[in-house]
C-alpha cells in the first residue's frame, strides 16, 4: 500500500498527507537498467542517478466524496503495472505525483494548473468525473499537456471538444449501456423508468441506453435524476418509479451512490417486481461485498468483468488480488491498462516527452490484448473500440455475489462514431 492508500477520509489529515505526496512525489522504483536518456529534462525535472530524468506523472483522481475507491483502485492497477515493469520506462524512473479532483471541476482545475505549471508534469493521467474532465479540457488542451483519462466517459471529450492531447483508455458513457437498451426491450420490459445522478455521465449513460431501447420499440414511462453527490436518501425518487408502474428500470450509479441505490431498491419493496438493469458499475467489486443479496439477478453492460475466462484476464486478477488481497473492479482495470497504455507509447519514442507531436502519433497507435480483450484506439476521436459485456449478479461457488458473463457484444465503438449511424 503506498501513502494515498493508507488515508482514512478525515478531510484534514487527508490535506497534510495529499501535500506531502504532491511534494515528495512516489518513485516507484530504484534505478533499473538504465538506457542513456535521449529526451532534454523539462525545467523542473529532477535528474536521477544514471543520469536519467525521472518521468513525472500527474495523477488527477477522487481521494475523497462518492467517488473515493475509484480512485484507490486506479492507482493500484496502475502501480501494478508500473511495479511489472521494474517502475522504469526507456530509462526514466516513474515518479506519480498525486492530486485529489475532489468530484468538483474548480477544485481539480487548481490541481490540474499546479500539476502543470508548477510541478512540471511530462504527463496527466486519472479523472473520474466526467463533469471534472470537461472542466480541465480547455487548460490542458492550450498547455499541450497529454492527457490519458482512466474512467471518465464524458461524450463531448471524443466528441465536439476532441484534444488531441487527450486519449481516454476507459469508455464513453453511453458506450458501455447502447448494446443493453435493445436487449432490455427483447429479454426484460418493454416500459421502462430511467434515474441516474444529475451531471454529464448519468445524462450521456441514460441516453445511450435509450437509443437502442426506443429504436427496438420501447417507451420510457419515466426519468428522474437526485442531485449528484449528495443524495443518500432514495426514498422519494424510488416512489416516483414506483407510481410510474414500469416493468423495468435502467439505472447509472457509481461509488457509494450505486451502494444506496441498490440496498434502497431492495428495502423499498421494488425488487421483486421490477427488474433493475444498469449499467456494469453499480455492481463492480467496490460495491458488491457491501450489497450481498441486493445484487442478485441485476443484469448490466460492461467492457470488463473480473470473471472473464482469458489468460490476460485470468493474470490480472491473479496478480492483484495477490498484491492488494481483494478482486480488481473496472477501476482497477482502467488503472493498469492507462498505465500500460501510457508506457507503450513512451517506448515508441524512446521516453521523449519533449516533442508532444511525436508522442500523440505514438499512442494513436497503441494497441494490445488487454485483461478487457482487445484495447484499440480509434485515431479519429482518441475513444475506444471495445468488447461490452453483458452480465448476471449470480452467487460464486464461495456464495459471494459475482458477475457472469452472458453475452459479448464485440467491438463496440465509442458513443459519438454509434450516435451517428
Ligand atoms: C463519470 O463521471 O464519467 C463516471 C463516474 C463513475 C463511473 C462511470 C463514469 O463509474
Amino acid at each position: 500500500m503506498d501513502r494515498i492508500t493508507k488515508i482514512k477520509i478525515g478531510r484534514r489529515k487527508f490535506l497534510r498527507v495529499s501535500a506531502m505526496v504532491a511534494a515528495g512525489g512516489v518513485l516507484l522504483a530504484a534505478c533499473g537498467d538504465t538506457v542513456s536518456p535521449t529526451n532534454t529534462p523539462a525545467a523542473g525535472t529532477t535528474t536521477v542517478a544514471g543520469g536519467a530524468t525521472s518521468l513525472k506523472l500527474g495523477v488527477l483522481l477522487p481521494f475523497s466524496g462518492v467517488y473515493t475507491q475509484l480512485g484507490l483502485d486506479i492507482v493500484d492497477g496502475m502501480n501494478l503495472y508500473f511495479e511489472s515493469i521494474g517502475g522504469v520506462v526507456a530509462g526514466r524512473k516513474i515518479e506519480l505525483l498525486k492530486e485529489d479532483e475532489e468530484n468538483d471541476p474548480q477544485a481539480a482545475l487548481r490541481k490540474t494548473k499546479k500539476l502543470i505549471e508548477s510541478d512540471k508534469v511530462d504527463l496527466l493521467t486519472g479523472i473520474v468525473s466526467s463533469a471534472v474532465a470537461l472542466g480541465i479540457r480547455d487548460t490542458v488542451d492550450q498547455a499541450k499537456t497529454i492527457l490519458v483519462i482512466s474512467n471518465a466517459g464524458a461524450k463531448d471529450i471524443t466528441g465536439a471538444r476532441f484534444s488531441k492531447y487527450i486519449f481516454r483508455t476507459s469508455f464513453s458513457n453511453g458506450q458501455v449501456p447502447y448494446p443493453l437498451g435493445e436487449w432490455a426491450y427483447k429479454n426484460v420490459g418493454k416500459k421502462i423508468f430511467m434515474t441516474a445522478p444529475d451531471y454529464a455521465a448519468g445524462r450521456e449513460s441514460v441516453e445511450g441506453f435509450k437509443a437502442t431501447f426506443v429504436k427496438a420499440g420501447g417507451t420510457v414511462v419515466g426519468e428522474v435524476y437526485p442531485p449528484f453527490g449528495k443524495t443518500s436518501d432514495y426514498a422519494p425518487f424510488l416512489t416516483q418509479i414506483q407510481q410510474a408502474k414500469p416493468e423495468a428500470v435502467y439505472a447509472f450509479y457509481s461509488g457509494t451512490e450505486a451502494v444506496n441505490f441498490v440496498k434502497q431498491y431492495e428495502q423499498f419493496g421494488l425488487k421483486k417486481d421490477i427488474p433493475l438493469v444498469a449499467a456494469g458499475f453499480i455492481v463492480e467489486q467496490d460495491t458488491l461485498p457491501a450489497l450481498g443479496g441486493a445484487a442478485l439477478g441485476i443484469k448490466s453492460t460492461l467492457h470488463y468483468a473480473d470473471s472473464l475466462d482469458t489468460p490476460e484476464n485470468k493474470k490480472f486478477v491473479a496478480d492483484f488480488t495477490s498484491k492488494y488481497k481483494r478482486t480488481p473492479t473496472t477501476f482497477a482495470l482502467q488503472g493498469f491498462d492507462s498505465a500500460r497504455f501510457i508506457v507503450e507509447g513512451l517506448k515508441v519514442v524512446n521516453g521523449d516527452t519533449t516533442n508532444k507531436e511525436n508522442l500523440v502519433k505514438a499512442l494513436e497507435g497503441v494497441k494490445f490484448i488487454s485483461p478487457r480483450g482487445p484495447l484499440e484506439i480509434d485515431p479519429t476521436n482518441h475513444g475506444l473500440t471495445q468488447n461490452i459485456y453483458l452480465r448476471d449478479v449470480v452467487a460464486g461457488s464461495d456464495g459471494k455475489p459475482m458477475n457472469k458473463v452472458i453475452s459479448t457484444f464485440e467491438k463496440i465503438q465509442d458513443i459519438n462514431t454509434l450516435l451517428k449511424n
